[in-house]
């Protein structure tokens, strides 16, 4: 790795290269799917053996949710007593910790839908704590997240008012008598399917295999939680993006000068020569170390540490000593959809700011996602939604850069080689071929609607947006009696109130679908905008 302290180079003094930097951490910290990875030190020759490539993704065998491979059938079932052997020397999809959301995206008065490993799940506070199901009804199988939660704490199916208690079992049977109520819930067919949950480090983990095989080997692994977890402010986005992409994309850093224009620039790219795979590759994961892939960065040491099967933590030793590190979780929810979790990092309002809750969600709405998530995330869903079109229309296609083009490539080559020791990606290579809708991934579906603090913003927009047209219109019909009577000074002066307030319900309009649109066409470089 190259020395800490190395000299800055011409292009931009100490001063500028700081705010630089600072700049740079705050857009990395943001940017849900935007860091950039590292590579090896040596550069392998292309004409590789087929043998040492490594698999495709979604290849079938280990598979989670979309169906189980014969030969993972008989791990399973060789494996159900928990054995330690199993969780922490081996490493299964299945069974794994996964965060799901932060825990202030988590209503307390509803359920919470999501989907994990293809698996659709609801997650809910019980009278004993957060508790996840199955969204689906033993009774007729209706999802249960379009229930509601009780005062008690139960879960209450909406088709035929089923109540469930946070250990799944049936705690109602409103059509039965309360005798055969009591007597048909005392029945585990009537249990709805329970899987582990814990609440830590503002995060809600889920394990996605159910019974007593997944509650005993949820006991022997724990959550990777970074020990600061407590003081993070997460924000997730779930892109329309495969997993396998997006861990790719945390891990290839040298695509920041090219891709993201408006951040980056490509004459600022250094060629990033310094990139290695630190330890070994083991089913848990693996470390890797960089050196700077612009201008603005070169001369630091950098790590990518990958936790399987999630989190991908980043540390910065910048030239200048200071050090940065940035925490992101990839979840695996379809094989086109990743649930992507990232401590943000922004700065904080004054605690004395009059109206500082309202100051900070307007704050979150209209700077942070429009001016930093945005800009990174469509480059980068740009690039990935077009890797994985390609890659599902021929799963078995391998891409040049997972064995090694140039040292660059590195991280992407160590994520495909910890595929092929863990068997495998999260899902089968039998999905329909991925073609994005604008619909999937406008800004609402990806953030606005799973964010309380945009959820909050955009009824706010939507209320002074109503209030400014009514005001407007207030004003006109004033505006007119005046000018009948004869007050016309007066007239002009409600005139120009009712134009006033029309432009500003107009800019309430214009803000409310920003929530909506699709920044794509805005902040790609120039040759990609339709
Ligand atoms: S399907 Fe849930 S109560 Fe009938
Ligand atoms: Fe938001």
């Amino acid at each position: 790795m190259r020395p800490m302290g190395r000299q800055l180079t011409s292009f931009a003094s100490a001063r500028r290269m700081s705010t630089d930097l600072l700049l740079i951490c705050l857009v990395e910290s943001i940017a849900s799917f935007a860091l950039w990875p590292c590579g090896s030190t040596q550069t392998k020759n292309l004409l590789t053996s087929p043998s040492s490539v490594p698999p495709p993704r979604h290849q079938p065998g280990i598979t989670t949710g979309f169906g189980v491979h014969s030969s993972t059938r008989a791990t399973l079932s060789m494996t159900v007593a928990p054995s330690a052997d199993t969780v922490i020397k081996r490493f299964t999809f299945e069974r794994a910790w996964y965060p799901v959301m932060p825990i202030s995206y988590a209503e307390t008065d509803r359920p919470n839908a999501f989907t994990l490993l293809g698996r659709r799940m609801v997650l809910w506070r019980s009278a004993d704590g957060w508790a996840c199901v199955e969204d689906a009804c033993p009774h007729r199988l209706a999802p249960l997240s379009t229930g509601r939660v009780k005062s008690d704490g139960n879960l209450m199916c909406r088709f035929h008012g089923w109540e469930f208690a946070g250990d799944g079992k049936c705690a109602k049977i409103p059509n039965a008598s309360p005798e055969a109520s009591a007597s048909l819930c005392g029945s585990p067919e009537t249990a709805a399917t329970r899987f582990p949950v814990r609440d830590d480090g503002g995060l809600l983990w889920v394990w996605p295999e159910s019974g007593d095989a997944g509650f005993a080997n949820s006991l022997l692994s724990s959550p990777a939680v970074d020990p600061n977890a407590s003081k993070f402010e997460w924000i997730m986005t779930i892109p329309p993006v495969s997993y396998e992409s997006m861990v790719e994309n945390s891990m290839d850093p040298s695509h920041a000068p090219h891709l993201h224009e408006g951040t980056f620039a490509a004459s600022e790219m250094v060629r990033l020569e310094e990139y290695e795979v630190a330890s070994d590759i083991e089913p848990q994961g693996y470390l890797l170390k960089h050196g700077g892939y612009t201008q603005k960065n070169v001369g630091m040491d950098a790590s990518r540490r990958f936790t399987a099967p999630s989190f991908v933590h980043v540390e910065y030793k910048l030239p200048s000593g200071k050090k940065q590190d940035f925490q992101l979780y990839f979840t695996p929810s379809t094989p086109f959809e990743t649930r992507v979790m990232t401590n943000l990092q922004a700065p904080q309002l004054p605690a004395w700011l009059p109206a500082r809750g309202l100051l900070t969600d307007l704050f979150h709405a209209f700077f942070l996602t429009r001016k930093g998530l945005w800009r990174f995330s469509d480059q980068d869903r740009l690039v990935m939604q077009g890797q994985d079109q390609t890659q599902s229309e021929d799963p078995h296609r391998a891409q040049l850069a997972w064995d090694i083009v140039s040292p660059s490539d590195t991280g992407v080559s160590t994520f495909r080689r910890w595929l092929e020791r863990v068997g495998g990606g999260p899902f089968s290579a039998s999905n329909p071929t991925f073609v994005p809708t604008k619909e999937e991934e406008n800004r609402w579906n990806v953030h606005g609607k799973h964010c309380p603090s945009c959820r909050r913003t955009l009824k706010l927009v939507d209320r002074l947006q109503k209030q400014f047209g009514k005001l407007s219109a207030a004003s006109a019909a004033v505006a007119a009696v005046l000018a009948i009577r004869g007050a016309l000074s007066r007239a002009i002066i409600a005139t120009a109130i009712s134009i006033l307030m029309q432009g500003a319900s107009m800019s309430m309009e214009r803000g409310r679908r920003s929530f909506f649109g699709l920044e794509r066409e805005l902040w790609v470089p120039q040759v990609y905008a339709k």
